[in-house]
């Protein structure tokens, strides 16, 4: 397949969606956290409107990543700037892949501890959470060097589409 010149409407409004969706996760998880550590211990929580929102929100932020890539499949994506040296293009490969994989884990393990009364699940869950922290801070500090040191203009791909 060849590369397209850059990302479609539908693919930046995803990447954008995803991420603020995942604020509230972060932000918001005090509800589920609280009902899943009563229901470990075979009590029952108070009901919070935050359980359902944690939930839902997590799937929705699922279907959203499968779409993107779907449409990565369909479409391709650009290559990464020539100005970036090989190690770096693997990090950043490597990085995107990470994010999408760890995002759709947390969200079975998410699932699995809800749903399943699963303990470790819970705890998956909490570790990957991390991991995903992490791995959009290595994301962003990407993005802003290729931005501000090697100067590619990367943030104007996912401001304006090119497919
Ligand atoms: C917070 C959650 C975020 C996630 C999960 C995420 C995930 C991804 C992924 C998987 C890609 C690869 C392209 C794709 O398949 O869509 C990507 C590309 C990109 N992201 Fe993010 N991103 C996030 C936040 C951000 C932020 C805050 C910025 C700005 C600093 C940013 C800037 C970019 C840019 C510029 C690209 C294009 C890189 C390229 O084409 O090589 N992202 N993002
Ligand atoms: C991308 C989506 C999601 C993100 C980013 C996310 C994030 C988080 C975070 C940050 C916590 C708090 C962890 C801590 O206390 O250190 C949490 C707790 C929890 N989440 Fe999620 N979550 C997502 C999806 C889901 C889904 C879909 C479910 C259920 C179907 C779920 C179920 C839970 C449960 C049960 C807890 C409490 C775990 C425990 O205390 O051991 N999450 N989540």
């Amino acid at each position: 397949m060849t590369s397209p010149a850059g990302y479609s409407r539908l693919h930046i409004i995803l990447h954008w969606l995803v991420a603020v969706l995942i604020i509230p996760q972060f932000l918001l998880n005090d509800g589920i956290g609280g009902a899943f550590r009563a229901a470990m211990r075979g009590e029952t929580a108070e009901t919070s409107l935050l359980v359902p929102q944690h939930v839902f929100t997590g799937i929705a932020i699922l279907a959203l990543v499968i779409w993107r890539l779907v449409l990565r499949a369909k479409n391709g994506v650009p290559p990464l700037p020539e100005e970036e040296a090989p190690a770096l293009k693997l990090v950043a490969n490597l990085t995107h892949w990470g994010l999408y994989a760890v995002l759709a884990l947390i969200v079975v393990s998410g699932g699995m501890a809800w749903f399943g009364g699963l303990g470790f699940a819970g705890g998956v869950h909490e570790a990957l959470t991390t991991v995903l922290l992490i791995l959009i801070g290595l994301h962003v500090l990407g993005a802003l060097y290729q931005q501000f040191v090697l100067k590619t203009n990367i943030l104007d791909r996912m401001r304006t589409p090119r497919l």
